[in-house]
């Protein structure tokens, strides 16, 4: 496996690559890997002859300095899981050499980075446009994965792709739950034991909206009822978002629901039983599609 810090040698080496025909696919992460991006990386190698990962903690796409500063950083680990995974190649810029001193474009996509993530956190889409954009340009792949957690942000990228004429296919990974059922995320390490049990109020009100969808329920707001009572029970948790949408255009879902719908979710759970001021904690988001005809 090899470590490359330079954009310069990455392309070299994915034109070497390119030159002998071998297909590759890229992971873009920000490191603190865990089993998630390992079944990135395998959904990734259906897909190419080589799997690359890259390793940046971009910090345009942080609103929050306090966020980036507390974003874990676990590079052996993450080395070490690479490996063992048969990463090919491993990108870890430093931020100077993704954002150059003078750096001045940036890469936005519009109406579709504005709902959920993009009202609650200024500027992170363009952030996460902007890098994306630049790791693709920097690693040449020819498909690169991303997780379906983060179902806005694989819909930005993926309007942007087609926007740009990017020759680069992008693929959606089934999100990675434990056996409990919360959605594995980096962030999850920042949790302590009792913010960790009261954070599956997330998959609980997902599951609690779909069994009702599924008994009949079609109304968008006692489903959303149903959501907010389920996250009221972790006094820990505050919702920063519940919310149902349409799966594509991300507008708002109709009052009653027709046709699939997302129902995304952003909470804060607060580290300690002390209340923090609005906006701290640690912010989990998860994510369903309700299918009112299956
Ligand atoms: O999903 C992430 O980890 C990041 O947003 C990404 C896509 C690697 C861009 O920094």
């Amino acid at each position: 496996m090899q470590v490359i810090r330079s954009i310069r040698e990455l392309q070299a080496r994915a034109d070497t690559e390119r030159a002998a025909g071998r297909r590759l696919a890229l992971v873009p992460t920000m490191g603190a890997l865990h089993a998630g991006h390992v079944s990135l990386i395998e959904v990734a190698r259906e897909h190419a002859d080589q799997v690359w990962v890259s390793i940046f903690v971009n910090p345009t796409q942080f609103d929050a300095p306090a966020d980036l500063e507390a974003y874990p950083r676990t590079w052996e680990s993450d080395l070490e899981a690479c490996r063992a995974a048969g990463v090919a190649v491993v990108f870890a810029p430093v931020a100077r050499e993704m954002y150059p001193e003078g750096a001045d474009t940036a890469v936005e996509v519009g109406e579709l980075s504005k709902p959920l993530c993009g009202a609650a956190r200024a500027g992170h889409f363009r952030g996460v446009t902007t890098v994306v954009t630049k790791l693709l340009l920097a690693a040449k792949p020819h498909a690169a994965v991303f997780g379906q957690k983060d179902f806005q942000q694989l819909a930005v990228i993926r309007r942007m792709v087609r926007d740009l004429n990017l020759d680069v296919e992008i693929i959606g990974g089934p999100t990675v739950r434990e056996a409990d059922g919360l959605a594995l995320s980096s962030r999850n390490r920042r949790l302590d034991p009792e913010a960790r049990r009261q954070a599956l109020v997330l998959s609980r009100a997902l599951d609690s909206a779909e069994d009702a969808v599924a008994a009949g329920e079609r109304d968008g707001e006692r489903l959303l009822a149903l959501v907010r009572e389920e996250i009221a029970k972790a006094p820990r948790a505050r919702i920063d978002y519940a919310e149902l949408r349409d799966p594509d255009s991300l507008a708002r879902a109709p009052g009653l629901l027709k046709e699939p719908t997302l129902l995304a979710l952003a909470v804060f759970l607060d580290p300690t039983p002390v209340e923090p001021p609005a906006g701290e904690g640690v912010r989990l988001i998860d994510n369903r599609v309700l299918h009112p005809h299956a």
